[in-house]
């Protein structure tokens, strides 16, 4: 028998800014933190975030219906996902990117025009030199590049690696190189980036105590010189979603001329399957490209196997690093 169809599915949907609202509101009263060091009723935790218990109780509600909350007789517990991802000091917390998030909602009022246009136009792209975006985003990011960092580390053999350079182009918080850095203690990394973002990894690698192995090269990737043979290692990891195929064509084939004789490229970002069936998140993740710049989108297996091979690499392999994936290439 044929289940009678209902718009709950579509009513949650349309009403999805919802959930950004909630979690950034969440967030941005550090509910989960509380939540983990034991606050579990809407009293204690209205104490504790110093907000009003009536709010308090809302979000709850909000959070318990989209699954990140538990509620118990009464208590309320985060769930294994909000424990792992929105508590705040772990490395792998979200929590800032969740109210980042909150706060660029606005902009996607513009995206039926952005549609119509296919791109939003010259000066609103966000690829753009010293656009104040990048440092409100890449320290919100850098938890999201925590697992493919590791993951990349474990695939490459890094920590056995010994004495290797490394060219992270647009590092954005220098995640990797202080994940990276950390693994070996002989290796040494330079970041390509914005200035002001450079700024932000020399603290986060200095936090690390890794600074004395990472220097940094301020300036447009587009337009640097990247060097000859001069790296074992480089990375472009979520760079190429805002290149079109020549940009990615053309960084992939300066890259592989920075690259020692047998060094290897590591790329990572949300690929898409070759008939754009999936996955859910790299396809969802096209509009945020649509939206931010002029060229950029979720590119293929196939189109990513076709530049790095244009671009002269041979041996190209692809590793899952969900919802990201990482691709290396030598
Ligand atoms: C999405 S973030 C990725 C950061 C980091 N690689 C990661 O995976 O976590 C993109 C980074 O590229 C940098 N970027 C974008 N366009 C650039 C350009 N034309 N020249 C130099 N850096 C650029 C941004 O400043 C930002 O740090």
């Amino acid at each position: 028998m044929n289940r009678q169809l209902t718009p709950d599915g579509v009513l949650r949907l349309i009403n999805g800014y919802w959930a950004t609202g909630i979690i950034g509101a969440a967030a941005t009263h550090s509910l989960f933190t509380h939540l983990e060091a034991g606050a579990d009723t809407v009293s204690r935790l209205a104490v504790a975030a110093r907000i009003s218990e009536r709010g308090t109780q809302t979000l709850l509600d909000g959070l318990v219906s989209l699954g990140l909350v538990e509620l118990d007789d009464g208590r309320y517990r985060n769930g294994a996902e909000a424990s792992a991802f929105l508590v705040e000091g772990k490395p792998s917390s979200l929590s800032s990117l969740a109210q980042l998030k909150l706060n660029q909602m606005a902009g996607l009022q513009v995206l039926p025009d952005v549609v119509r246009a296919g791109g939003p136009g010259v000066g609103a792209a966000t690829e753009v030199a010293d656009n104040p975006h990048w440092e409100r985003v890449v320290p919100a990011i850098a938890a999201q590049s925590v697992p493919a960092a590791v993951i990349a580390a474990d695939l490459l053999g890094l920590a056995e690696a010994g004495e290797i350079s490394i060219l992270d182009v647009g590092g954005g918080s220098g995640i990797y190189s202080a994940i990276w850095l950390e693994r070996n203690p002989a290796a040494r990394s330079t970041q390509l980036d914005w200035a002001p973002v450079n700024a932000i990894a020399g603290k986060l690698v200095a936090e690390r105590g890794v600074a004395d192995r990472f220097t940094c090269i301020d300036g447009d990737f587009h337009t640097t010189d990247f060097g000859t043979a001069a790296y074992d290692l480089a990375l472009y990891s979520h760079v190429a979603h805002q290149e079109g195929a020549d940009g990615n064509v053309e960084a992939f084939t300066r890259l592989r001329e920075a690259l020692k004789p047998g060094g290897a490229l590591v790329v990572c970002d949300y690929v898409v399957d070759g008939d754009r069936s999936g996955p859910p998140f790299a396809l969802i993740f096209a509009s945020e490209m649509l939206l931010k710049s002029n060229q950029g989108g979720t590119w293929t297996r196939d189109q990513y196997h076709a530049w790095l091979t244009q671009a002269g690499f041979e041996d190209i392999t692809f590793h899952d690093a969900a919802p990201a994936t990482l691709i290396i290439a030598r």
